[in-house]
């Protein structure tokens, strides 16, 4: 698998990116799983694009467009939360690939002092790629999110600065 590169989301990528986000092996995994419009997509991108503290970003492996990272800084000064997602057809590895460009840019770009991800408990794929990227499992929000129909856990991961240069 090459290694790729992280670039801003520009306005050209909103239909590839919403095409993702709305496939069902993505949507099944988000807070919000109902099927987003273009219109709601794109107000969704004018409010984060150029918002201090938000960075909307494509991975792109070979120059073809094949993730998307989103990092938002919290109340706390350099530490964020981040979310993600794969393009459906992505190659096997390019998630674990993609990580590890993420945590680059989230440490020696915006040189975060903390990164922190959420994962509904029945995301196995997501909790075993925290781990594998090094996060530590901090802890359970017991049935802290509705379907609709069932609540879940949300599992909670962070990762220091520190820790991810100890382990390169
Ligand atoms: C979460 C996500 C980014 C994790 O990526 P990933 O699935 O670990 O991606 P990889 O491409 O690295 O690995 C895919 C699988 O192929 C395996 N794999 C990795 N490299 C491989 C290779 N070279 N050859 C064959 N298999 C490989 C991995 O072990 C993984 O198997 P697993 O799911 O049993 O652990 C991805 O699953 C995704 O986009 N999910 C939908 C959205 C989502 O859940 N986002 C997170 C919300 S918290």
């Amino acid at each position: 698998m090459n290694s790729g590169r992280l670039r801003l989301m520009r306005s050209g990528d909103l239909a590839r990116v919403l095409s993702w986000r709305n496939h069902p092996d993505v949507c099944q995994f988000m807070y919000t799983s109902h099927e987003i419009s273009p219109e709601e997509h794109e107000q969704w991108f004018a409010r984060n694009s150029e918002a201090p503290g938000v960075w909307l970003l494509i991975y792109e492996v070979d120059s073809a467009p094949v993730g998307f990272v989103n990092i938002s800084l919290t109340r706390c000064a350099q530490v964020a939360d981040w979310g993600f997602y794969l393009a459906p057809d992505a190659e096997p590895g390019t998630g674990r690939s993609l990580g590890e460009a993420a945590l680059r840019y989230a440490f020696e770009e915006l040189e975060l002092h903390k990164l922190c991800g959420q994962a509904l408990g029945f995301n196995e794929r997501s909790v075993r790629f925290h781990e594998r990227l090094g996060f530590t499992r901090e802890g359970v929000l017991r049935e802290q999110h509705c379907d609709g129909e069932r609540y879940h856990d949300v599992i909670c991961f962070g990762l220091l600065a520190a820790e991810w240069k100890n382990s390169k």
